[in-house]
């Protein structure tokens, strides 16, 4: 199998001996996204957060340092990718501020209504029905809450044919600012809109229940 097939197939779902390496290069990798994220999320001290498809945990932990007073959840279908992220946070679990499950976003393991924000970095591109993802995000957002969905390879960016001609390769589509919001819209979220970071084509897409 070519490389950029084993590395798509291990970006979408990280499973076996390799799948127990994405989980820190990840980490490492997408912490400025992340970051840039949470800046966007204005979570407070007492929100109750969820990060979709988690990986290895390291947005859990960020979110963990600014949730200070609430509760922080994470979720993914890698049973590797959880293994991960309960070790990259097993302070925070132990003190039960986080927990971190398996599951898939077509049907997340939460009640209805349980938390003020939650995001997915990373990992929106993979779900394989993405308006029925986000409406199930917003199953269980609080009224009010904010969903916020972050893309590092967008058609934003500037040479976006090249990428476009990789992500083919991986088995992923990119997509536009509009393409986003109007996902969101679709699954009923209010207040959408997109934000792009600099030049590097990132896109953040936010909407509110
Ligand atoms: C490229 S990784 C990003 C991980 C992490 N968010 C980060 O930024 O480092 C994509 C993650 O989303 C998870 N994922 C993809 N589709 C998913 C789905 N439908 N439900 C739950 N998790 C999913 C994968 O297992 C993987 O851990």
């Amino acid at each position: 199998m070519p490389l950029t097939k084993i590395f798509g197939a291990q970006c979408r779902k990280p499973s076996g001996w390799l799948g127990w390496l994405m989980g820190p290069l990840m980490n490492w990798r997408h912490q400025p996204l992340s970051r840039w994220t949470l800046e966007l999320m204005d979570i407070q001290p007492h929100d109750s957060v969820l990060d979709i498809g988690c990986g290895g945990g390291m947005t859990i932990k960020e979110m963990a340092g600014i949730a200070t007073d609430g509760f922080v959840a994470g979720v993914d279908y890698s049973e590797v990718m959880v293994q991960q992220a309960l070790k990259h946070n097993a302070a925070a679990v132990s003190a039960g501020r986080v927990a971190v499950k398996g599951g898939n976003v077509s049907n997340l393991p939460f009640e209805d209504a349980s938390f003020d924000r939650a995001c997915a970095v990373e990992s929106f591109n993979y779900w394989p029905e993405p308006v029925a993802g986000l409406k199930e995000v917003r199953r269980v957002l609080k009224d009010r809450g904010l969903v916020a969905i972050t893309t590092a390879w967008s058609k934003e960016m500037d040479n976006h044919q090249k990428y476009a001609v990789m992500a083919q390769k991986m088995h992923f589509p990119l997509y536009a600012g509009s393409e986003m919001v109007a996902m969101l819209a679709a699954a009923g979220f209010s207040k959408v809109q997109f934000r792009l970071k600099g030049g590097r084509g990132w896109l953040c897409a936010t909407g509110v229940k």
